[in-house]
């Protein structure tokens, strides 16, 4: 396992929940963590300070200039790029058949195209560097399982996974590109189906920030032989 200790690691959407302990348990490995948020200002400066003062980058991700400037940014600051944790997402519920343009936009936006983007603007610094470099995009149960009122997300999340299979082929040897489906992991207070989920799954609990974190950071350690894989963290939701 290779060690994290100075490499230089973009987490999306960091701000909070999932996206901060992906950065706290890489930055309490010794990885130089980039916090990228797009409204969560405070929250992001938080989550900084608790990673060694680490530099926070703001873009909204729906828009493809602002990803090139991101990595721009980062790519000025750090002057390299190991790792990328593509974790930032929207997440709504329609019923499919009162679905809008915008609303199919609102998601796809940031869930698939805004992944796609920032792959390749990574992917262009780590192309460069004799090391390459390692992403992980985080997907979701949802992409394996048909979740009816989600049809538009499990599509996006569905489209990550292929994304990173594709791309792990398009880039080998020197990217490898994994994902990661967490299956229920609430913050704060959880609505009735979020406890229904939590009741089937045989783990028994609901998933944390930090259970996503170890599969994440395992990927980000792993031999490049290990690529285009995904792996549900879900404590055994996606088998029911
Ligand atoms: N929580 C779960 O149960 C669960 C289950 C399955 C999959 N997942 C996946 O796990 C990841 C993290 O989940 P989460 O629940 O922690 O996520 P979240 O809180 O819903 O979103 C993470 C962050 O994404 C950022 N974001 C959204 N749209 C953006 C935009 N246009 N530009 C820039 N940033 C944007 C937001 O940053 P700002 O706040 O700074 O704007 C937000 O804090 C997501 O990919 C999600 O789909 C989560």
């Amino acid at each position: 396992m290779q060690s994290l200790e100075g490499r230089v690691i973009l987490v999306t959407g960091a701000a909070k929940r999932i996206g901060r302990s992906i950065a706290l348990a890489l930055a309490a490995e010794g990885a130089r963590v980039a916090i990228h948020y797009g409204e969560s200002e405070s929250d992001a400066r938080r989550t900084a300070s608790e990673c060694g003062n680490a530099p926070v980058f703001q873009a909204n991700l729906e828009s493809v200039s602002e990803i090139r400037s991101l990595y721009d940014r980062v790519a000025d600051h750090f002057g390299r790029l190991d790792g990328l944790v593509n974790n930032a997402a929207r997440f709504t519920r329609f019923d499919p058949l009162l679905i809008e343009e915008a609303d199919w936009d609102f998601i796809h936006s940031v869930n698939l195209k805004s992944v796609f983007f920032s792959c390749q603007s990574a992917a262009r610094i780590m192309l460069q560097q004799p090391e390459g470099g390692r992403i992980v995009n985080i997907a979701s149960l949802g992409a394996i399982r048909p979740w009816q009122e989600h049809a538009h997300y499990c599509a996006s999340k569905a489209g990550v996974v292929m994304l990173t299979r594709a791309l792990s082929r398009a880039w080998a040897p020197k990217i490898s590109l994994n994902a990661v489906a967490p299956g229920v992991i609430p913050f704060g207070n959880t609505d009735e189906r979020t406890e229904r989920f939590i009741a089937k799954t045989p783990a028994q609990r609901a998933g944390t920030g930090e259970d996503i974190a170890e599969t994440v950071l395992y990927f980000l350690r792993a031999a490049k032989f290990t690529t285009g894989q995904l792996v549900a963290v879900d404590g055994g939701l996606s088998q029911t």
